[in-house]
């Protein structure tokens, strides 16, 4: 049942066969270039694309644009505290300005940061202070490796608390300034982190004199999950829940275009505890270097209000149903049609392996951009390859993801994505879909994916036609 009736609208269309197949061209089939009046259902991604409560429209009528003193920032804080339980917040403009001013102060040149997988922007930021990001996932977390399978775990996207005490022997703890857990796991299948292996991984960062920081731009989801997977929990409401598991952090970083409710924000948030003054001193003044006044941080007051009401909307049980519902719906149906989704779906996204799907296109043909293509080509659908396309280097499972914004799309469209897999299935069944080649690539190869132009391989059958 869903928990919202419309009451703004923006209209959409779909482009006809021909119009889609134009604008696939023209975008040299790397869907990031396609102008979004030209998609349908928009599943790129769930960052800052979802659609904000009456309530946080009416908030932002009482934004205070004071440079210094904000009565909007106190709100904030307000509700961080109450949500998720940090007394003091350095806000920024966005995660990654928050990621900025975090590992800026917190790490140097030659230290390691290990961390259940690193996003993308965090990797970047860790390597940009001269320090070596170390993925800790659980070996064979999706079930691809010799782990067993993803259904038999709970927490597929937890920390390997003993790969990060292994760093640590090999490197020497004192190089190891901060352990971090990304909740949920946006790079491994967007899988969920249990409190158990939270604590663990404070009790390790605790060992090592290292600071604990928990990327918590999805933890009210997470929180939605534990109490899914985790019978100790099964009588709590997310909000005890996410309390509890972010009660272990010595600092939160925060994007707050996923959990935070809006389009645009993030924050740090750091515990009160005289251990963490000094940090607590350190990102305040790079705050006010690279993101604006310790009081807005790069947001203007009315992005400032509507957080701190998003944040509180964000642990409210109907809230937080709907939404997760939604993205189980989306994996069922994908799954009742024999699509290959990692299950059990997280909590904000369906990923699809790719390679399964279309077992004829091998991985160096990009398997999963053929498939965000097709997706296209077929419904109109924008998707987003995780594969061999955005990670060249990376021993990575062909993953395409199908991100739900927030609030913002209904069971009709979720029908029409799946029904567009049934088309793009009856293509590929038909031996119609060939994989891509990169036409040219510009800039640096960890961001191809958002830049370089494709084309269709020509196959023996095409070139003898
Ligand atoms: C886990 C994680 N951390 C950090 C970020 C960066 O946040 P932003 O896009 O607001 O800069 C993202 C964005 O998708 C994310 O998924």
């Amino acid at each position: 049942m869903r928990a919202y009736k419309s009451k703004v609208v923006s209209p959409i269309r779909l482009p006809d066969r021909e119009e889609r197949v134009a604008a696939l061209e023209r975008a040299g089939y790397n869907v990031f270039e396609l102008d979004s009046a030209d998609v349908y259902v928009d599943l790129l991604t769930d960052s800052g694309t979802g659609t904000m409560s009456e309530s946080q429209w009416a908030a932002m009528m009482r934004g205070d644009e004071a440079y210094a003193g904000s009565e909007s920032f106190d709100r904030l804080q307000d509700a961080v505290s109450e949500v998720m339980g940090f007394e003091r917040i350095v806000p920024a403009h966005q995660g990654r300005g928050a990621e900025n001013v975090l590992y800026g102060a917190l790490v140097s040149e030659g230290d390691y940061v290990p961390n259940n997988t690193h996003f993308d922007t965090t990797r970047a930021h860790v390597a940009n202070n001269g320090a070596e990001p170390v993925d800790c996932p659980l070996d064979g977390a999706l079930g691809d490796e010799s782990g067993g399978d993803a259904d038999e775990r709970r927490f597929p996207g937890d920390l390997d608390v003993a790969k990060v005490r292994a760093l640590a022997d090999e490197v020497g703890s004192e190089r190891i300034p901060a352990v971090v857990v990304t909740l949920t796991n946006n790079s491994l299948a967007g899988q969920p982190v249990g409190v158990e292996n939270v604590r663990e991984a404070a009790a390790v960062a605790d060992d090592l004199d290292a600071t604990f920081v928990v990327d918590a731009c999805r933890f009210a989801e997470n929180a939605y999950l534990v109490r899914e997977r985790d019978p100790e929990y099964a009588d709590c409401s997310v909000a005890e829940i996410a309390r509890e598991q972010l009660s272990h952090a010595d600092a939160v970083v925060m994007s707050g275009k996923k959990d935070g409710l809006v389009n645009v924000g993030g924050f740090v948030g750091i515990r009160d505890d005289p251990a963490l003054d000094d940090l607590y001193e350190r990102a305040r003044e790079r705050g006010i270097l690279f993101e604006g006044f310790t009081t807005y941080g790069g947001m203007a007051g009315r992005d400032v209000e509507a957080m701190a009401v998003g944040l509180r909307e964000a642990v409210e049980e109907r809230y937080v149903a709907d939404r997760v519902g939604q993205v189980q719906r989306l994996g069922d149906l994908l799954a009742d049609r024999d699509v290959p989704v990692v299950r059990p779906t997280g909590g904000h996204a369906v990923y699809v392996r790719a390679d399964e799907f279309l077992p004829d296109i091998p991985r160096e043909q990009f398997p999963g951009q053929a498939l965000a293509c097709e997706l296209y080509r077929e419904g109109g659908v924008r998707a987003v390859e995780l594969g061999s396309f955005a990670f060249p280097d990376a021993d990575r499972p062909e993953l395409v993801r199908l991100a739900l914004p927030r609030r913002t799309y209904g069971a009709d469209h979720l029908d029409h994505v799946a029904e567009t897999f049934d088309a793009v299935a009856e293509r590929r069944d038909a031996g119609e879909i060939s994989g891509l080649e990169i036409v040219d690539e510009p800039g640096m190869p960890e961001l191809r994916h958002f830049s370089a132009h494709l084309r269709p391989v020509e196959t023996e059958e095409a070139e003898a036609a």
